[in-house]
């Protein structure tokens, strides 16, 4: 005869994700005509080489880099820091490496979110050693208070508090990037009723 079990069965458990919006999509885009404006106006006449954090700043940088006048280029590289939790290993390492060479180039960063700071502190590491004429780095979104690294920004979108944010580009698992707002996840296990 089979064990009696107190507990539901994995199969029987739901979770209860919930996205409460944070940034609706009008105010997103209104940031990123000022973001734009601002980095052109501290680079009036330069042709600015974007880099694109992937996956997650993929929205963020296609809207900034068509509101930048001027002559501009794009390149991705990719990082692993989070594998499929909310919180960060601290671990950095390089998925994907540039296209082309960033030497003498005014390279602008394009990042989803600062948070720890460790993603960022090791790219400027890497960018630092190839030699750009300038690097900046543009970020949507900063959480200061999560802050390990010693590591700014010079353009921030918007400054949040320490919630896990999804949309827009920002993953939980792949998921939610799809979102036009950013929002903060909220997560729960429900038990399914039988
Ligand atoms: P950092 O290295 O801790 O600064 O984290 C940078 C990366 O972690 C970002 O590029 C995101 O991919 C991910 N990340 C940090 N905070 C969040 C969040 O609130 N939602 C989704 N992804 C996040
Ligand atoms: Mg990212």
């Amino acid at each position: 005869m089979p064990k009696a079990t107190n507990y539901q069965p994995k199969s029987r458990r739901k979770a209860a994700e919930s996205v409460r919006t944070l940034i609706p999509r009008a105010q997103i885009q209104k940031r990123i005509v000022e973001m734009a404006q601002e980095i052109r106006r501290d680079f009036p006449t330069e042709h600015l080489h974007l880099v694109g954090v992937l996956k997650g700043s993929v929205f963020f940088l296609a809207d900034l880099a068509r509101q930048i006048t001027g002559q501009l280029s794009l390149d991705f590289i990719a990082v692993s820091s989070y594998g499929s939790k909310t919180h960060s290993s601290g671990e950095v390492k390089l998925t994907r490496d540039l296209d082309s060479s960033i030497e003498g180039k005014t390279v602008i960063v394009v990042e989803d979110i600062l948070d720890t700071g460790m993603t960022l502190q090791y790219l400027l590491r890497v960018f630092e050693q190839r030699k750009p004429r300038r690097l900046r780095v543009a970020v949507l979104l900063d959480k200061p208070e999560r802050r390990l690294a010693k590591v700014r920004a010079d353009y921030v979108g918007f400054t949040i508090p320490n919630e896990f944010v999804v949309g827009y580009g920002l993953d939980y698992s792949e998921r939610y990037r799809n979102l036009a707002d950013v929002g903060v996840l909220t997560l729960g296990t429900k038990i399914k009723k039988s």
